[in-house]
């Protein structure tokens, strides 16, 4: 299922993502604000258990989060690019790494890294991944997860497109995707159409 976070500050700063004149340092803090945002609903759901703390006045009966604890796993590159923000959410979450590159003939994933906590089978997982193109590297990250006994999975990007959508929904239809945006298609090197072009090199500033 595709959750659209169309709240209009993701949306605007998915504005100025968009904008080729955007430089470097400010697309990073976009990619990490706009992260954090799309985390902020993507963890709705958490739940809670009631417990007693006393302030200076009374004893409050309140809530704090209970149930699995939560890993972050970015595709390798472009998905470091919101652990900033998600983890300003979530800093008591793991971190795990997923190396996939796109191999530029036949488009498909190639794994080159892989790195998850060790625990990683008892907690609830969110992917994160800027762009949600093809969907290959987000099923590819998935099937991995899965393999290691994971149970409730999450995909969060900013920009999906449609093709990308529907492929993961074929494969993972238990995984809910969370996207600021899903965009036209694909054009025929595979970019997401309008987009913001290739995310790694904009957060790194490799091009
Ligand atoms: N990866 C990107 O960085 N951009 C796209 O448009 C598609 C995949």
């Amino acid at each position: 299922m595709l959750h659209i976070i169309d709240h209009p500050l993701v949306q605007h700063k998915i504005s100025l993502l968009r904008d080729k004149t955007t430089g470097t340092k400010e697309f990073r803090e976009l990619v990490s604000e706009i992260a954090m945002f799309i985390c902020y609903e993507a963890t709705r759901d958490l739940p809670l258990k009631e417990i007693e703390i006393e302030t200076p006045v009374a004893v409050a009966k309140t809530k704090i989060i209970s149930g699995r604890k939560l890993a972050f796993v970015p595709i390798l590159r472009a998905g470091l690019g919101m652990v900033d923000g998600v983890t300003k959410l979530v800093p008591a979450a793991k971190i795990g790494h997923i190396g996939l590159f796109r191999d530029p003939e036949t488009k498909e994933s190639v794994k080159y890294y892989f790195k998850l906590p060790e625990d990683i089978a008892e907690r609830d997982t969110i992917i994160v991944d800027p762009m949600l193109a093809t969907g290959n590297s987000a099923i590819a990250a998935i099937d991995e997860l899965k393999k290691l006994g994971v149970k409730q999975i999450k995909f969060m990007c900013i920009i999906c497109s449609p093709e990308g959508v529907e492929a993961v929904t074929k494969a993972h239809p238990d995984v809910e995707i969370y996207a600021g945006v899903q965009d036209e298609g694909l054009n025929e090197d595979k970019y997401i159409v309008p987009g913001v072009g290739d995310a790694g090199d904009r957060i790194f500033g490799t091009k």
